[in-house]
C-alpha cells in the first residue's frame, strides 16, 4: 500500500497501480449498449449485434462491481452507454452509487435526448452532474448525422439539465471536418450563453467508428487557431488530475476545453477503466481483451474476491492504446465490421463512450 499526498493535502490512498504506476481513479460504466442515435463518428452501421440481454447485470451487481473498485481507490464514477438513459429507472442504479462511501462523485455522459423527463429524479439520487453531446444546431444536420430526430430534445434536455443539476453542464463536439466544423465558434457562442462549458473532441478512430478517415480529423491546434482568430489568447487553465480535457480560458471569461486523443493522447496519466453492461472490466477504450466479472458476480462473489480480481488485472495494465494508434500512422488497421459483429464488446457504444 502507498500513501500519497495530492494536492490540496488530502492523503488519499493508493491500493493499486499498474506496470506504468498509474493508479485506478475512475471508472466508466457502460449501463446498456443500446442507443437511440446512430452518430456517424460512433454508430455508422445499418444494424449491430447487441450484448444478449438476459447476460445484463442488474443494478446491484453493477453495484457490487464498483464498490470493489471503490476499495480499490476509484473515487469517480461515469454513466455511459450506449445511451445510459435508456436503461430502466437509473435514478435508481445513482441512488444505490451514491450510498458508497468513498465514492466523490457520480457522473454522466448522455446524448440528452431522455434528460428532460429524468433530470429531477436522477439529480434528486445523487447524480453530480451530467456531459451532453452536441455537435450541430442546425436541426436537418442533426437529423443527417444521428439519422434520428432529436435536436429540440436535446435542446431540452440540456435545459433540464442546468436546472436541476447544481454543477455547470459539459457539451461535447466532436469535430468532424466537412460535417460541422463551420460551427466551431456558433457552438462556444451557445455554450457561453447558456452557462455551460463546451469541450470540443478530436474524431478518434476507436473500434466502432468504421468510418474513420484521417482527412475529417480537425485537431486541436487548429480548434485553438480558429477561436483565436477570432476571441484572442485562449490561455491554458491548470489541469486537474488525469481529466482527458485541456482547458482553456478566453478574455471575456469564457472557459472551453480541447480533448486531443488522436493528435496528442494523454495515456500517461489515464487512470480510467471501463466496464460494460454485462461485467467485463476493460482498461483501456483500445483494448481488446476484458476481464469477465459478469460470472462470479452473478454467482455471489464477494467485494473482496472481486477487488482481487480487479487489482491482479490493473496490477498488470500495460495499456497505451492512443498513443499506439498515433505511432502507427498511416499504418492503422481499423477493426473490421466482421470483427466487430463477432465480438461486440470491442465497440465504443458498448465500451462507453
Ligand atoms: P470529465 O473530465 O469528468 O468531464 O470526463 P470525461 O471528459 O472523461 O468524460 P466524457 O465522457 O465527456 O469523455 C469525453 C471524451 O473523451 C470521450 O468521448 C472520448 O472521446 C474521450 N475519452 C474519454 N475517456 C477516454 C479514454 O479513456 N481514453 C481516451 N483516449 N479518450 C477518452
Ligand atoms: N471520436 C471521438 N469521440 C467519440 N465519441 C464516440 N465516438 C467517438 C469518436 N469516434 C464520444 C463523443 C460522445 C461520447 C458519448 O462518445 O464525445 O459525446
Ligand atoms: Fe487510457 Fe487507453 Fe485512452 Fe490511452 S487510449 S487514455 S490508455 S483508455
Amino acid at each position: 500500500m502507498v500513501r500519497i499526498r495530492v494536492a490540496g493535502s488530502e492523503t488519499m490512498t493508493d491500493l493499486v497501480r499498474d506496470t506504468a504506476g498509474r493508479p485506478l481513479r475512475n471508472l466508466r460504466v457502460s449501463v446498456t449498449d443500446r442507443c437511440n442515435l446512430r452518430c456517424s463518428y460512433c454508430m455508422p452501421e445499418e444494424d449491430y449485434v447487441w450484448l444478449p440481454k438476459e447476460r445484463l447485470l442488474h443494478y446491484g451487481q453493477l453495484t457490487a462491481i464498483v464498490a470493489a473498485a471503490v476499495d480499490l481507490g476509484v473515487r469517480k464514477v461515469r454513466l455511459t452507454g450506449g445511451e445510459p438513459l435508456l436503461r430502466r429507472e437509473l435514478w435508481r442504479f445513482v441512488e444505490q452509487l451514491r450510498a458508497l462511501s468513498g465514492l466523490q462523485e457520480i457522473a454522466m455522459t448522455t446524448n440528452g435526448l431522455l434528460m428532460a423527463e429524468q433530470a429531477e429524479q436522477l439529480f434528486g439520487a445523487g447524480l453530480d452532474r451530467v456531459t451532453i453531446s452536441m455537435d450541430t444546431l442546425h436541426a436537418d444536420r442533426f437529423r443527417t448525422a444521428t439519422r434520428r430526430d432529436g435536436l429540440s430534445a436535446t435542446l431540452e434536455g440540456i435545459q433540464a439539465a442546468a436546472t436541476h443539476g447544481s454543477a455547470p453542464v459539459k457539451l461535447n463536439m466532436v469535430v468532424q471536418r466537412g460535417v460541422n466544423d463551420d460551427e466551431v465558434l456558433d457552438l462556444l457562442h451557445f455554450a457561453r450563453e447558456g452557462g455551460h462549458e463546451l469541450r470540443y473532441i478530436e474524431y478518434m478512430d476507436v473500434d466502432g467508428a468504421t468510418r474513420w478517415d484521417p482527412t475529417q480529423v480537425v485537431s486541436r491546434q487548429e480548434i485553438l487557431e480558429r477561436i483565436q482568430e477570432r476571441h484572442g489568447p485562449a490561455v491554458p487553465v491548470d489541469k486537474v488530475g488525469a481529466a482527458p480535457a485541456d482547458r482553456f480560458r478566453l478574455d471575456d471569461g469564457t472557459v472551453f476545453g480541447v480533448i486531443s486523443s488522436t493528435t496528442q493522447p494523454f495515456c500517461g496519466t489515464c487512470d480510467r477503466a471501463r466496464l460494460t453492461a454485462d461485467g467485463r472490466l476493460f482498461t483501456c477504450l483500445y483494448a481488446t481483451e476484458g476481464l469477465p466479472l459478469g460470472p462470479g458476480v452473478v454467482q455471489g462473489w464477494s467485494t473482496e474476491r472481486l477487488s482481487q480480481e480487479i487489482r491482479q488485472r490493473w496490477a498488470r495494465r500495460i495499456d497505451r492504446g492512443a498513443e499506439e494508434r498515433l505511432a502507427l500512422g498511416s499504418e492503422r488497421s481499423p477493426t473490421s465490421v466482421p470483427e466487430l459483429r463477432a465480438d461486440p464488446h470491442l465497440e465504443m457504444h458498448t465500451k462507453g463512450g
